[in-house]
């Protein structure tokens, strides 16, 4: 679909490729509700681009509920959702002080794999009450998995679990919403440079950078968001998870 004019909702937009994501959703004319945990930060990219900041905890059926009500509010019910919001917290199953703590565990589940199907069952309710646009599309829902999700790194394991969670529900899910015309489509970053990243030390920086094959640099979150928007216009590009990592093959380590 073309998103001139249609209502977006991002999740973890008030930084990195959310942020990026929702700038580019606006410029091409979406009315974008920006939606983060980080009230300040959600209001501060809102002001930016003209959108809807809401505060929101995707893990939190509640949370959603509000935020989804609260942009449907401001722009009607959203024809486009991408999910972004997403955490790492590393830790080896057993480590220097015994064995990791199953809150831990469950926390990233709760954030990444939870936080995703909450936001995309919410979204997805609203988009089946719109009218069909050409080939029958009422909407479509992007996610955010990982590389991890194919080579989880030691210290991973919550992390590779939940995004390998979402590249696994992907074509479930698109087969589930297919007869509403909603279409479910996942990118799989490799190594984007977000703040979180730019922070590392520059010598880890470069060893990251040096096992991507090419181009042999981090990706911009820019980039992320063009294939966004690229799944968002083709109607034809469904159920499928998409790795945008420069030929990426993650080691253990
Ligand atoms: N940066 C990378 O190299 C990279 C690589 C692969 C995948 N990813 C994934 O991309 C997504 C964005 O990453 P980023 O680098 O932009 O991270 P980031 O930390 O810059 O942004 C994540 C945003 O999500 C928000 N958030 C966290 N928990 C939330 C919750 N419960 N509810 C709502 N919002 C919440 C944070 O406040 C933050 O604004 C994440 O899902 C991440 O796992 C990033």
């Amino acid at each position: 679909m073309d998103v001139k004019g249609h209502a977006a909702l991002v999740t973890g937009a008030g930084s990195g490729i959310g942020a990026e994501t929702a700038r580019a959703l606006a410029r091409a004319g979406a009315r974008v509700a920006v939606l983060d945990l980080n009230r300040e930060a959600a209001l501060a990219v809102a002001k930016e681009i003209g959108g809807l900041g809401v505060e929101c905890d995707v893990s939190d059926a509640k949370s959603g509920e509000t935020a989804v009500a609260a942009a449907r509010a401001a722009h009607g019910p959203s024809r486009i959702l991408v999910n972004v919001a997403g955490i790492l917290i590393p830790g080896r199953i057993v480590g220097r002080d015994g064995a990791l703590p199953l809150e831990k565990f469950a926390r990233v589940i709760e954030v990444n794999l939870i936080g995703t199907f909450n936001m995309m069952r919410l979204a997805a309710a609203d988009m089946a009450g719109l009218e069909p646009l050409a080939d029958g599309e009422r909407g479509v829902i992007v996610n955010t998995s990982s590389v991890a999700a194919y080579e989880g790194q030691i210290g991973q394991v919550a992390y590779a679990a939940s995004k390998a969670g979402i590249a696994g529900l992907t074509l479930a899910a698109a087969r589930d919403l297919a007869r509403l015309g909603i279409r479910v489509l996942t990118i799989a970053p490799g190594l984007i440079a977000t703040p979180m990243m730019l922070t590392l030390p520059a010598d880890v920086q470069k060893s990251l950078t040096d096992q991507v094959p090419f181009p042999s640099r981090l990706g911009h979150a820019e980039e992320y968001a063009r294939l966004a928007l690229h799944m968002i216009g083709n109607v034809m590009l469904n159920g499928e998870t998409v790795r945008l990592d420069g030929a990426l093959r993650m080691g253990p380590k």
